[in-house]
Order: C-alpha cells, then structure tokens, then sequence
C-alpha cells in the first residue's frame, strides 16, 4: 500500500535480539534511494526489473554474515562469497543490463536532479551522488501525481476507500484501493478494458491484506505510479472509476 517503514529501527530491534535481517526492497528499490551502510541490514533484496532493468534479481549480503551461512550447492562450487550464491555460468546480459539501467538512473541524475554535492562537501560529485540524485527526481515527480491521485479518488469515486499510510507518513507512489461492490479483479480487467494498466491481488504484502480482511475477496487494485505515467493518464483512471455504468456493463459481459 506505498508505506515507507522505518526500516533502520526494524533492523536495530532485530539485531538486539540477535536476529539477522533480509529487507525486500523490491518494490521500494524503483522509487528512492537505499543508503545499505546506514540501514545495516544483513541482507537486502530487489528485482532490476522494477528499475528499468531486466529480470534479474540482485542480493546484497554482509560479507561475514554471508560467510557463516551454509547454502545447499555443489561441492564443485567454491565455498565462499560470492561464489557459494553465484553457482555456474552467470546470466550476463542480466548483470549488463542492469548496470545499464544504474546507469540511466545516473544520466536522470546528471541532467535533471539537483546539483549534488559529495559526501564530504565538496561539489564534485560521483557516480553515487548522481544516481541517488536520479531516484530523488523520479521521487520528486511521482509524489505530485500520487497525491493527485488519492485525492482525487477520494473525493470523486465515493464507492472507492483508499488503503495507505497516514497522510504525512512517508509512502512510495503506490496507491491502493478497493471498490465497494466490485473484486479488485473485476476493477482492474475493466481499467484494462481501456487501456489501463492496474493490478490486483496481494502484491506480496499477504500478511497485510490478510490483515485487513481482504485476502477472501481477492485483495486490492494496485495503481503503481512509475516516472514515465502522466497526469494526463492518472485522469483517464479517475474518469474510468466514475464511469460506474460502464464498469457495471463489463462486469455482466464478462
Ligand atoms: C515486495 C515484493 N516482493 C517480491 C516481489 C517479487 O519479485 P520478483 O518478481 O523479482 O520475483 C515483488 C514483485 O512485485 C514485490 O513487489
């Protein structure tokens, strides 16, 4: 539902009871920058393809943590990291690929964030400042159109409650909802219907949606705002939701 947790202090209370911490970044790693040193996680998972990569997936792992795991491999397979997770030939492409999507964030950066200043001060930035940069100018973009968004479909579609964080509350552009009297699938096969492309279902949060009661009724229509949507498109979707008449016939066709 966008919420951007605390995950700092979710590691630290793990860490003080000795647990060791995996952080799935996949859907965050697409809308802002993870600083890995300072949230201290042990290890920390995301998906290229939610940053304009290919389908590959990336795991970052402290060194020493990752050195006293014991994964299941061939005993072909050199013992240590990163060669005990990194088994047989490599899917190339897929790293190129996401290097190369890194490095597009980075170009975003350079042309359109804010001049970045180095970690000690100086002017002269590096390739980390201008990626972080990028993520910030796809950050800055999204967060206009998500509160467009909630807005309004809060105060135009009255069928529609809106499941997020608090306002104020740091959140991603992610917005949720479900739609009195409809599925979250009959909603999104009819925002299809018109070229709109949503998602229904859990979106991995399972506990979450179970949690809030909507697991049975096939969870929530997701609307994943990415910096290449327009507020053009966003008003297409809210026109779509009134449109309730022709929700209505799609539903009895279909
Ligand atoms: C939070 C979260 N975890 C995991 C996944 C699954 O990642 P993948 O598609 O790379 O298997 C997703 C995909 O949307 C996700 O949003």
């Amino acid at each position: 539902v966008g919420t951007i947790n605390d995950v700092r202090e979710i590691v630290r209370m793990s860490h003080d009871i000795g647990a060791h911490t995996v952080v799935d970044a996949v859907h965050y790693a697409a809308h802002g920058p993870i600083d890995i040193q300072e949230l201290d996680t042990d290890f920390l998972l995301c998906s290229a393809y939610k940053f304009f990569g290919p389908h590959i997936g990336v795991l970052y792992a402290k060194k020493d943590v990752l050195s006293g795991l014991r994964p299941f491999n061939l005993r072909t397979q050199q013992q240590c990291p990163p060669f005990m997770m990194e088994t047989g030939t490599l899917h190339h492409e897929g790293i190129a690929g996401a290097a190369s999507a890194v490095e597009f964030i980075a170009d975003i950066g350079r042309k359109f964030g804010e001049k970045p200043v180095g970690r000690d001060g100086e002017r002269k930035a590096g390739r980390r400042d201008r990626i972080v940069a990028g993520l910030k100018v796809f950050e800055k973009y999204e967060q206009v159109l998500t509160t467009h968004l909630i807005e309004a479909v809060r105060s135009e579609v009255p069928k529609a409650a809106v499941f997020g964080p608090p306002e104020g509350h740091p959140r991603t552009s992610t917005v949720s909802f479900t739609l009195d009297g409809y599925s979250a699938k009959e909603v999104a096969g009819y925002l299809g219907s018109r070229g709109l492309f949503v998602w229904d279902g859990h979106f991995y949060a399972i506990r979450l949606v179970e949690r809030l009661g909507l697991l049975e009724r096939g969870g929530l229509v997701r609307v994943g705002i990415a910096p290449y949507n327009t507020r053009e498109e966003l008003d297409r979707l809210i026109a779509a939701l009134k449109a309730e008449d022709d929700l209505k016939r799609y539903v009895h066709r279909s």
